[in-house]
C-alpha cells in the first residue's frame, strides 16, 4: 500500500516496517550495553509511542520494567505548545534509572516538559530514547541519548503516529504529500 488517505489528507509510504524494526533492534542492544548493571524503568509516552515501546521492550535482552504516561499537545498537524498530562506516573521513580520512550521529537516541547517534571521525582538518572527526530523543527535544547532516525520536517503518520486520531494502526510510516 504505497498511498493512503486519512480524513482530508493524502500520505505516501516513507519508512517501511522492516527498516523500523532494524533501527529498534540496534537501539535495544545499545541501551542494554549502557544498562547491563541496572534494571531500567522504561517510561512510554502514550499514545504515539505504544508500538515503538512494545517492540523495543521485546528486543531488550536484560532485566527491565515498563510504565506508561499519557501526554498530549497536538491538534491536527500543529503543536498547541501546551502539554497536557492526561494520565500521570503510577510508579515511584525515586532512585531509578528511567528511560523515556518517545515515538517522535518534533519541536521538543513535550519531551523537555516531561524531563523537567520527572527531575522533581528524584530519579537516579533520566535518558531519552526516541524512534524519530526532526532536527529542523527542534525548538528546545535537550540531550537526546538514543535517536533511531533523523527525518525531514514532513508531517507523518503510522506506526503509532496519528493525524487527528487516525492512522496509528499502519505498520509502515507515511508522509504527507500535500
Ligand atoms: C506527539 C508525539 C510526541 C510529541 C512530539 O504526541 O507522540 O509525544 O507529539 O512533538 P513535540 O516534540 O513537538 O512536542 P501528541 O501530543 O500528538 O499526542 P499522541 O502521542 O497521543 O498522538
Amino acid at each position: 500500500m504505497g498511498k493512503i488517505r486519512i480524513l482530508d489528507k493524502e500520505f505516501e509510504k516513507n519508512i517501511p516496517f522492516e527498516r523500523i524494526q532494524e533501527v529498534i533492534e540496534t537501539m535495544a542492544s545499545k541501551i542494554h550495553e549502557d544498562y547491563k548493571n541496572s534494571r531500567p524503568l522504561f517510561l512510554c509516552v502514550l499514545n504515539g509511542a505504544f508500538m515503538f515501546a512494545a517492540d523495543l521492550f521485546k528486543h531488550y535482552p536484560g532485566h527491565c520494567e515498563i510504565s506508561f504516561i499519557k501526554l498530549s499537545s497536538y491538534a491536527g498537524t500543529q503543536t498547541t505548545g501546551e502539554v497536557k498530562t492526561l494520565i500521570g506516573l503510577d510508579k515511584e521513580i525515586e532512585g531509578r534509572d528511567v528511560i523515556i520512550l518517545e515515538d517522535i521529537v518534533d519541536t521538543g516541547i513535550t519531551i523537555s516538559h516531561l524531563a523537567n517534571d520527572l527531575s522533581a521525582c528524584k530519579p537516579e538518572s533520566v535518558r531519552i530514547a526516541t524512534l524519530l527526530l526532526k532536527p529542523e523543527s527542534l525548538r528546545k535544547e535537550i540531550r537526546l541519548d538514543y535517536v533511531g532516525m533523523e527525518i525531514p520536517n514532513d508531517f507523518i503518520v503510522g506506526y503509532g503516529l496519528d493525524y487527528n486520531g487516525f492512522g496509528r494502526n499502519f505498520r509502515d510510516i507515511y508522509k504527507i504529500t500535500e
